[in-house]
Parts: C-alpha cells; sequence; structure tokens
C-alpha cells in the first residue's frame, strides 16, 4: 500500500515560492498524526522548502543531482523506482508527501488519498496538484473543520481509495 499526503485548495494549488498558501495547525497536526513513524517520500524542492527532515519518519528525497547533499538522515534517492522499491522494503505504507513533480509522478501509483481541501482559491500560486479521474477513487472518509481564529480558511479532511 502506497498513500499521497496533500493540501489543496479549491484549484488544486499546493504551493507558490517554493512554499505552502497556508498556516492551518490543525492540517499539521493531521499530516504528522498519519505520516509518524513511516517512510515519506519527497522531491528535491520540498526538502528544501522543510529545510530539514521531518522528525520520526524516514525521510527519502528524489534528485536528479548525483552530488546533492543532504543532513545525515536523509535517503537520497535518483529515480522514483529506486526510491519506491527503497520505500516499500521499509514499510508497507509509504506517504508521498509532495510536492508537484512528484504527486504528478505518483498519482497513478498509490492506492490512497489523504486530501485537505482548503475552501478557497488563491491567486499567488504556481504549484498545482496534477488532475484527478475521480471515476477511479472512492470516498471512504470526510471531515469539515470551521474556520476559527487560528484557521483563515475551513477545510476538509478527505480521504479516498483507489477502486
Ligand atoms: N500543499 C501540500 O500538501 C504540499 C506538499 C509538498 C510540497 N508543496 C509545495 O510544492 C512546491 C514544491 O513542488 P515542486 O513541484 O516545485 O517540486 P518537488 O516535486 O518538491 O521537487 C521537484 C524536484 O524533485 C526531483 N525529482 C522529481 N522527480 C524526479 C525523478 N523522477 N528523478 C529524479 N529527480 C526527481 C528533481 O530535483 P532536482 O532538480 O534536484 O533533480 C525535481 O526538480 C512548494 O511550493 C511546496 O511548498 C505543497
Amino acid at each position: 500500500m502506497m498513500t499521497i499526503i496533500v493540501a489543496m485548495d479549491e484549484n488544486q494549488a499546493i504551493g507558490g515560492n517554493n512554499q505552502l498558501l497556508w498556516h492551518l495547525p490543525s492540517d499539521l497536526k493531521h499530516f504528522k498524526k498519519l505520516t509518524q513513524n513511516h517512510v515519506v517520500i519527497m522531491g528535491r524542492k520540498t526538502y528544501e522548502s522543510l529545510g530539514k527532515p521531518l522528525p520520526n519518519r524516514t525521510n527519502v528525497v528524489i534528485t536528479s543531482n548525483p552530488k546533492f547533499k543532504a543532513v545525515e538522515d536523509v535517503i537520497i534517492h535518483h529515480s522514483i523506482k529506486e526510491a519506491l522499491q527503497f520505500a516499500k522494503s521499509k514499510d508497507d505504507n509509504p506517504f508521498i508527501i509532495g510536492g508537484g513533480i512528484l504527486y504528478k509522478e505518483t498519482l497513478n501509483l498509490v492506492d490512497n488519498l489523504e486530501i485537505t481541501l482548503v475552501e478557497t482559491k488563491i491567486d499567488q500560486a504556481d504549484t498545482y496538484f496534477p488532475s484527478i479521474d475521480y471515476s477511479q477513487w472512492k470516498k471512504t472518509k470526510e471531515e469539515f473543520h470551521p474556520m476559527d481564529e487560528k484557521h483563515s480558511y475551513s477545510f476538509r479532511f478527505i480521504s479516498f481509495e483507489k477502486k
């Protein structure tokens, strides 16, 4: 089993200027809860945007640059195939955590989608989730969170399984 986890807006925007487009503490908690103790696979740009490996997870970074250096406890791979083989050998449910390029390359390979749908449309985005053919996915869960003093947007946690 393999899962994509992503937060996107209503236009499927996920990032701008190599950063996230919102600060939603409950979504960060949700992300942490789901990915804790798993292998997380990310593109080089997402790794640089995070600035450091995520604690309590095995961090795998994909780059084509043979000279790319990361801190000691990050595992580097130079192809999706290699990275996924490694991840599956270590974990029965690795997570693809972005960004746009990685999502595009793996959307057809994963069994589950954990989508946080942020109820807005951000103008300044430059990175998007690929288009989803919903006829191939079955919604298994949906949880609504209203806007509040800590969350500038309302959002939904939506889980999908491949049909
Ligand atoms: N909203 C969310 O849930 C979410 C999650 C994650 C990230 N993001 C956002 O997404 C944006 C970054 O996404 P992005 O699409 O620009 O970049 P990305 O997918 O994070 O990283 C792209 C890089 O990964 C490497 N790569 C990808 N596929 C490869 C392959 N098959 N073989 C070798 N290397 C490969 C390449 O690195 P090299 O150039 O080094 O070869 C490529 O330039 C940021 O704004 C970030 O904040 C949002």
